[in-house]
């Protein structure tokens, strides 16, 4: 019988609503197998301002180094829109991923056949879909000096972010991309603007010696990255893995994420490197889509991106790999039952709320492991 440690963030908006139904999951997960996971909560975002003026406290930083995995909901709003800069609810997401090391952003773009209607492309095209973008998140004009605002003095300002990658941070992307390419179609796509900068440059070169020293048996191919937005929404399926820099990342998985109809339906892991004696990752899951204060408070959100984060945590954490399983067949058997939240929502589907999600989730649990 095992222990982990979780330490939950729900954050900001429907992220306390989302997680509450994790919450649930972790607890079906505790009583029906032999695996007890210990769960903490903490602050982030604007919550973590309003309570002590940080977006994060030392504290809870502490807690998520220690924990075995971290789950966050969602942070910001209009509420914190005037907050200074280094406080912004975004700064404690920023903080996690930068001081847990979390360079490996996993980003599954899935279309849930019962879903394959809700995307504003073809069915044709969209049927099926199952790509991974493996963003690079903790390097890049995310994080590179100088960034700052100056002022010229002649009534101008500058406001600048520099775009900075080492060998090093391309290589261990790089190779999460393959490692993660050879248990799926064996294929990555790697995208940069090496007709643009400097960096992409390197990107690209140093993708290509990784390919040639380690992983020669994946089939590697590159894309300008802007090229690469357009055939994501051109054909999508062409696409296997894809890697990226952090910013073009962070477009790119928003773009491949609305392609599946589902933004509400997506999670992600952010992954650091292994640790050589425990063999153990530090980790953080989260859904793809943002804090949605516009709905929060409602009990109307799609808690289905959260708790499929849990998921992920149970196959990239705790190789859980049945359990995961298990948990991806009862969320997709709740969509095949017609249920749908609304923001997914179709004629003659059965719309329910955040807590019936909950609900219909965990009893498919029960049912699909009888
Ligand atoms: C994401 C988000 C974040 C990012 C924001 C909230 C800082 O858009 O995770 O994709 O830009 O990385
Ligand atoms: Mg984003």
């Amino acid at each position: 019988m095992s222990t982990h440690n979780l330490l939950l963030l729900p954050g900001d908006g429907i992220g306390p609503e989302v997680m509450a139904q994790v919450e649930r999951v972790v607890e079906w997960v505790n009583t029906n197998s032999d695996v007890t996971f210990n769960i903490e909560k903490d602050l982030v975002g604007g919550c973590a301002y309003d309570d002590h003026g940080q977006a994060i406290s030392d504290a809870a930083m502490d807690k998520a180094m220690q924990a075995d995995a971290v789950i966050l909901g969602a942070v910001g709003g209009p509420k914190w829109d005037n907050v200074a800069y280094d406080v912004r609810p975004e700064a404690g997401l920023l903080r996690l991923r930068k001081d847990m090391e979390l360079f490996a952003n996993l980003r599954p773009a899935i279309c849930y056949p019962a879903l394959a209607d809700a995307s504003s492309l073809r069915k044709e095209v969209i049927e099926g879909l199952d790509i991974m973008i493996v963003r690079e998140l903790t390097g890049g004009v995310y994080f590179g000096e100088p960034k700052e605002i100056t002022d010229l003095g002649n009534g101008q300002k500058r406001g600048i972010d520099t775009q900075v990658y080492e060998s090093y941070e391309i290589e261990r992307i790089a190779a999460v991309a393959f490692d993660m390419a050879r248990k799926r179609d064996n294929r990555v796509c790697s995208m940069e603007k090496r007709n643009v900068m400097k960096s992409g440059l390197l990107w690209n070169e140093v993708v290509s010696q990784t390919h040639e020293k380690d992983f020669a048996d994946v089939e590697l191919s590159h894309m300008l990255a802007d090229a690469g937005g357009m055939q994501l929404v051109r054909w999508p399926k062409q696409f296997d893995v894809i890697v990226t820099d952090n910013l073009f990342g962070d477009m790119l998985s928003d773009v491949a994420a609305m392609l599946t109809g589902s933004l509400g339906m997506l999670p992600s892991a952010s992954l650091g490197a292994e640790d050589a004696t425990t063999g153990k990752r530090k980790a953080l899951y989260e859904p793809v889509h943002g804090s949605a204060p516009d709905i929060a408070g409602q009990n109307i959100a799609n808690p289905i991106a959260t708790i499929a984060s849990f998921g992920m945590a149970l196959r990239y954490s705790f190789g859980m790999i049945e359990s995961a399983d298990l948990l991806d067949k009862a969320i997709m058997k709740a969509l095949e039952d017609g249920l749908r939240t609304p923001d997914i929502m179709q004629d003659g589907k059965e719309k329910i709320s955040t807590t019936e999600m909950g609900d219909a989730i965990i009893t498919r649990l029960t049912q699909l492991s009888a």
